[in-house]
């Protein structure tokens, strides 16, 4: 993977700030963009800006519209090596897909969806919010002491009848962990489940073939890979459209209407693509996944590792920072996260922004559960460095440096190490 050649095509990296480039450390929330998807989406606002979707114009700029986002769609179906195009939903983003399976899927009162106890709010919330209204049960299944998944666990879990649906993050947001999905799929197969993967964090850093993991369905953002803020996409495997009820309906969801009786529907997708969407930003989704498919997905995967391996080297050298997950840095892929564990170090995220431009995220990161759950102390901080394509080994060096600057400041001197956990 030639670095170099993919960062000049990222145009914010060549910016400047103090004289220093800018370091964006960030990309678990959302990715850089390369030129061709900007191109993308400039083409439709300059040369066809009209609206597409089914039963809606048919004028000339509609017709290029309309082309356009099917060949999006298509190039998102290729990409998931997907069986067939209209198993692609477009969605705004990853929240988005999951609560439209928490909205279609046809649930009986006392049916149970399994999820770990480390997901992000987005695939949490939905199911909470299911058995608060529909009286489903949501049973969070505890990850191991070091973050990986349990199979154990879901082998107990899946031997009650009731549970109907397994929603899992496919890689953590918190610690980059990936679950065994294949094993995870054919384990909730034989029992009837159906499996969910969110894979905001898998898809934009590895291969995800849904066939090959045999998913019932995948949710992911195109602005964590390349794509425009706000568009989405989820994979539903063809044949549970037959028992998948609407999410959100009204204009270019329907065939035809009346008055007086119920509504014809459209055939998915487009029944589940309610209103006048966000064409622009469909095309140059589609540009995103045709830009990572000329790269290689395993080649940006061993690439993440290698920069994550460098930042654990080092990070693991300071007392006064924990790494949250497993040690391996090919068991975390792109994500490495750790406690700042001295009075004062809350704000070191906010300090590499001034010192060195380097843009990382600090907090909970949408998964309050897990930080709760374990009685984390609110005096320590958890930091978040999320990897990408066009990051390198000089950028981890001066995360290290400015990281050991700080550390030294006579201000941190003498202070002492905080426990991670409430006693
Ligand atoms: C694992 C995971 N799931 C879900 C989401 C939600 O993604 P979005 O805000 O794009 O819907 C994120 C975003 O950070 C994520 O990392």
């Amino acid at each position: 993977m030639d670095v170099n050649r993919i960062r000049a095509d990222f145009e914010p990296l060549a910016r400047e700030r103090n004289g220093k480039p800018p370091i964006y450390f960030d990309n678990g929330c959302m990715t850089l963009r390369p030129r061709a998807v900007i191109d993308a989406m400039c083409a439709y606002y300059t040369q066809f800006p009209a609206c597409g979707g089914a039963g809606r114009s048919h004028h000339w700029f509609a017709q290029e519209t309309n082309e356009r986002v099917e060949a999006a769609r298509e190039s998102i179906r290729r990409f998931l090596n997907a069986a067939h195009t209209d198993e692609i939903i477009f969605t705004r983003n990853t929240t988005e897909g999951i609560n439209l399976v928490a909205r279609a899927f046809p649930f009986q009162r006392g049916d149970v969806v399994l999820t770990t106890d480390k997901e992000h709010n987005s695939n949490l919330v939905p199911w909470q919010y299911m058995a608060a209204k529909m009286g489903i049960e949501h049973r969070a299944i505890p990850v191991r002491a070091d973050n990986t998944f349990d199979l154990d666990a879901l082998e107990s879990a899946l031997k009650d009848p009731r549970v109907k649906l397994a929603a899992f993050g496919h890689v953590s947001n918190l610690d980059g962990v990936e679950i065994p999905a294949r094993e995870i799929i054919r384990m909730c197969h034989e029992r009837g489940v159906q499996v969910l993967l969110d894979g905001a964090q898998s898809v934009p850093h590895q291969r995800v073939d849904v066939q090959a993991l045999g998913v019932d369905y995948l949710a992911f953002s195109l602005h964590k890979m390349c794509g425009p803020s706000g568009v989405g996409a989820l994979y539903v495997r063809r044949e549970h459209y037959a028992h998948l009820d609407n999410f959100l309906v009204g204009g270019d969801t329907i065939r035809d209407t009346w008055a007086d009786r119920p509504p014809e529907f459209l055939p998915p997708p487009y029944k589940y693509e309610a209103g006048l969407q966000d064409y622009g930003g469909r095309i140059g989704a589609g540009a995103a996944v045709e830009y990572l498919e000329r790269l290689d997905m395993q080649a940006i995967h061993e690439h993440e590792v290698a920069l994550n391996r460098c930042l654990t080297e080092g990070l693991s050298q300071f007392e006064e920072l924990e790494i949250i997950g497993p040690p391996e840095p090919e068991k975390r892929g792109s994500i490495i996260c750790f406690f700042t564990k001295k009075p004062g170090l809350g704000l070191l995220a906010d300090m590499l922004d001034e010192r060195s431009n380097i843009m990382v995220r600090s907090g909970m990161f949408c998964v309050n559960s897990w930080f709760n759950a374990r009685r984390i102390s609110r005096n320590v901080t958890a930091v978040r460095v999320s990897l990408y394509m066009y990051n390198t080994l000089d950028e981890c060096k001066v995360f290290l440096d400015t990281v050991r600057e700080i550390l030294a400041e006579p201000m941190f001197e003498g202070l002492p190490i905080l426990p991670v956990r409430e006693p």
